[in-house]
Parts: C-alpha cells; sequence; structure tokens
C-alpha cells in the first residue's frame, strides 16, 4: 500500500476544492491511502509526512506565489533540512487563482524548487494541453495548459460551490492518479 498526502493552504474555499478532487484521484488508485491535511494541520502530522511515499502541495497563487500560510508550512521545513527525511519520495503541486493566468506557473516553480531542496523526485502533469477547437477549452481536461502541476482558475466573484469548474477539478484528480500509481511502483521495487 502507498501512502500519499496532500498538504494544502486554502483561503476562502477554492483550492480546498482542488485538494479534495487530488485526493479522490489519489484514492480512485487501487491500494493508495490519501492523507489530506491542511497547513493549520500540519504540526499534530509531521510524522506522517515523513512516513509518505508522497507528498502533494497545494497552495492559491496570492500576489504571483504561494501564500503566506503555505510559505510558514515551507519554512517550517527547515528545522529537519539537514535531516533530509523527504529525500526519495515523490513530489507535486497544485495552484489555484483568481485570473486565467495570474502568475500562477510561479507558485509551481516554487513547489518545485522547494520539493528540490528536501531531495525530492518532482512529478509533473502528464496531460496535453486543452486544445482550441471549434467548442473552445472549456470541458477539457487541463484547460489552463500546465505541464509543470495542476493549474485551476476560480473566479473571484463565485463561491468555493462554482468555482473552480469541473474540468479543473478532473485535471487535479488525474494528477493524484498519477501520483499514487507512481508511489505504488516505488513500494513495489
Ligand atoms: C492576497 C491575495 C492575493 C491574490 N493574488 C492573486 C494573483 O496574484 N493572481 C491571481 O490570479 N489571483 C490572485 N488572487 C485571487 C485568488 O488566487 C483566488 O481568489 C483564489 O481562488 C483563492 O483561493 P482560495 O479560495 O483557496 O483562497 C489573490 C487573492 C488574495 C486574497
Amino acid at each position: 500500500m502507498s501512502k500519499v498526502v496532500v498538504v494544502y493552504h486554502s483561503g476562502y474555499g477554492h483550492t480546498r476544492v482542488i485538494a479534495r478532487a487530488v485526493a479522490q484521484g489519489v484514492e480512485r488508485h487501487l491500494g493508495s491511502r490519501c492523507l489530506l491535511l491542511a497547513v493549520e494541520e500540519v504540526d499534530a502530522h509531521w510524522e506522517d509526512l515523513h512516513r509518505a511515499d508522497a507528498i502533494i502541495f497545494g497552495s492559491p497563487t496570492y500576489m504571483g506565489s504561494v501564500s503566506a500560510a503555505f510559505k510558514q508550512f515551507m519554512e517550517a521545513t527547515a528545522s529537519f533540512y539537514l535531516a533530509q527525511p523527504w529525500r526519495d519520495k515523490l513530489a507535486a503541486g497544485f495552484t489555484n487563482s483568481g485570473s486565467l493566468c495570474g502568475d500562477k506557473l510561479n507558485t509551481l516553480v516554487q513547489m518545485a524548487v522547494f520539493a528540490a531542496q528536501h531531495s525530492m523526485i518532482w512529478v509533473g502533469l502528464d496531460l496535453l494541453p486543452a486544445r482550441f477547437g471549434d467548442g473552445g477549452i472549456d470541458g477539457q481536461l487541463n484547460r489552463l495548459g500546465s505541464s509543470l502541476g495542476a493549474m485551476s482558475q476560480s473566479s473571484v466573484e463565485q463561491p468555493p460551490g462554482l468555482a473552480p469548474p469541473l474540468e479543473d477539478q478532473l485535471t487535479a484528480s488525474h494528477l493524484g492518479e498519477r501520483v499514487a500509481r507512481l508511489a505504488q511502483r516505488m513500494v513495489r521495487e
């Protein structure tokens, strides 16, 4: 059995929708268990993170970067950086923003660098970008055309029940399932 932890921050609930979708994707893979953890709960769960086979990071994009709460989580890990307990674990990331772009690639880059600092192995999104055909990109997976991780967009006027759209949630589930599948392969070796 592989153990995956999804650790995320969500100020207003939109990124939480995506975090749940990622967790559903993980659990869809037979033999994988997912612990869904808000950064506010992390202090009671460091051992779960250390025991995980994979950790998936999630943050809204605030001012073109991870949120302050997520950065606080990142900096808390400096306390065990020298011991490198996350070496060779899989890592992946997702982010949600208000604008279609919103500079959120930078958020994923921050997460990937953070994972590299902990000697983790970064898993990207294995989905081709949605194509602009006659029907436009709506309804297709990877609507926002990301490859470093899962991106989603939530119009700021819409509450978490209405945004992010289903295709972004399914894109996130796909990433969760991919990480679970790869983690399972590593556990078998
Ligand atoms: C402090 C702050 C900064 C933000 N900065 C950006 C930004 O740089 N780009 C963007 O597209 N949206 C930005 N937004 C909008 C959020 O990314 C968007 O509302 C998102 O859905 C919030 O996710 P959450 O509900 O999980 O907190 C910002 C929102 C806040 C509160």
